[in-house]
């Protein structure tokens, strides 16, 4: 099992960062690039694993994708011109890759068989598959359509209106890119927003989006044109530096280019509730997706509550603000967060039980985490569980804890920010501005 042991507790965090692009951005700026015909130029784009997954699918498609680093250049016969794949279809550990294709392929005309690593093969796919099939999909798979592999057959859809039982964009952009195909107006609504990257660049690429208070609606038959997307840095990796700057006394980074989408910054408010100084610089981008430059510093924390309709705009920092709130005083209460126990692992029992390791005073509850803080974290080996936030928060208390901490099976970190390791090494040097 690869390892990493680092240790930080001696070095001061300051300087500048842009981190890599947005995940959910490059996914969808490669998947709608794949639907339209012509020509889309992408920029920014996250070479991290995940997204590899989503051009190595289409490009099974027939779809021609050139990558060089982080500029991705789409040449697409367009959606109905696809080729039936030959082998498997591989999401590896991407979530959004293997959801959003279920909802893509339902209407395509290729059949094809999706599958996963051994983490992703362990979760829900039904929360998809089930109101795709109300639009008439074919999806099969054991146990009934809910785990993969998934074979589906791309077939003829008919729109529906559907209720999100759970806050998720996942869910909500399969069907939204479902009804792409299928006969009629699909509508979604949520009870709590989630991230609207899909709905956005929709409407990027030519697509009209009906949006009435918190449903959101989509005609059938749209015809999608090939376009340039600009993905900006990705908040929910900036969130782990983000942390790193707050919690200890003379730390301060400036992100450049990091994306604030209102549908993603609950990081900065729970950043600053709980007290740290958070300075928006500027704020760029109204076309497509606000990005801008954003400063936080150390400050004295205290204890907060994280919870309800707050709790999809940083699904994925929830890790990471359980070890913010170990060094904040007083009492972090996170609630209405189930979600966390389906993501690339039960992030609630993990982040307390690896936390625990370290001294941290942490509780697990059904839908969250009860933390008091604040407490001197040790050192300890953690275990990722293969989940690259996981082992980013791990990384991201070596800052604070006394002793060395090693991560176990470290290499997960590349599935969202391949360069996280060499931009927490350059943000603790004397000359560190970092691109
Ligand atoms: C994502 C949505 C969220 C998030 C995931 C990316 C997306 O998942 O946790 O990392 O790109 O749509 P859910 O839709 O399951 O909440």
């Amino acid at each position: 099992m690869n390892l990493k042991t680092i240790a930080f507790n001696h070095s001061q965090l300051t300087g500048e960062l842009t981190v890599p692009g947005d995940k959910s951005i490059s996914h969808r700026a490669v998947m709608l690039g794949s639907i339209a015909e012509g020509t889309t130029r992408i920029t920014g784009f996250l070479d991290g694993e995940d997204c590899l997954r989503t051009i190595d699918i289409f490009r099974q498609l027939g779809v021609s994708i050139e990558r060089e680093g982080t500029n991705v250049t789409i040449h697409s016969p367009g959606m109905k011109n696809w080729t039936m794949p030959e082998g498997e279809l591989y999401a590896g550990n991407s979530g959004t890759t293997a959801r959003l294709m279920l909802g893509i392929l339902a209407g395509s005309n290729v059949t094809s068989v999706l599958t996963g690593d051994e983490y992703l093969s362990k979760r829900p796919m039904n929360r998809v598959s089930l109101p795709l099939r109300l639009m008439g999909a074919s999806i099969e798979g054991q146990p009934d359509s809910n785990l993969l592999p998934l074979t589906i057959s791309g077939s003829s859809l008919q729109a529906i209106d559907y209720e999100m039982p759970v806050a998720s964009a996942q869910v909500k952009s399969a069907i939204l890119l479902a009804g792409l195909n299928a006969e009629g107006k699909t509508s979604v609504s949520e009870q709590t927003v989630s991230r609207d990257h899909t709905e956005r660049m929709l409407e990027q690429f030519g697509v009209s989006i009906e949006q009435k208070g918190k449903t959101v609606s989509v005609e059938g038959g749209a015809e999608l044109k090939g376009t340039d997307v600009h993905v900006p840095g990705d908040i929910s990796s900036a969130a782990f530096f983000m942390v790193a700057a707050a919690i200890k006394e003379g730390n301060w980074i400036t992100f450049n280019n990091v994306g604030l989408n209102p549908t993603r910054t609950g990081i900065l408010d729970v950043l600053e509730k709980m007290g740290a100084a958070i300075e928006i610089v500027d704020q760029k981008g109204e076309i497509g997706e606000p990005y801008g430059t954003v400063k936080v510093a150390y400050n004295r924390l205290q204890g907060t509550e994280v919870s309800g309709e707050l709790i999809p705009r940083l699904i994925d920092e929830l890790p990471v603000i359980a070890l913010l709130a170990t060094q904040a005083k007083g009492t972090t209460i996170i609630k209405d967060a189930a979600e966390l126990r389906v993501k690339e692992t039960d992030r609630i029992a993990a982040v307390t039980a690896e936390l625990k390791k370290l001294g941290a005073n942490i509780e697990e509850t059904e839908d969250g985490m009860i933390i008091h803080g604040p407490t001197p974290l040790s050192g300890g080996t953690l275990f990722s569980y293969g989940d690259h936030r996981i082992g980013m928060m791990a990384a991201i208390a070596s800052i604070v804890a006394k002793d060395p901490i090693t991560i176990q099976d470290v290499a997960c970190i590349n599935i969202s920010y391949p360069t996280f390791f060499e931009h927490l090494e350059k943000l603790t040097s004397p000359s560190n501005v970092n691109g």
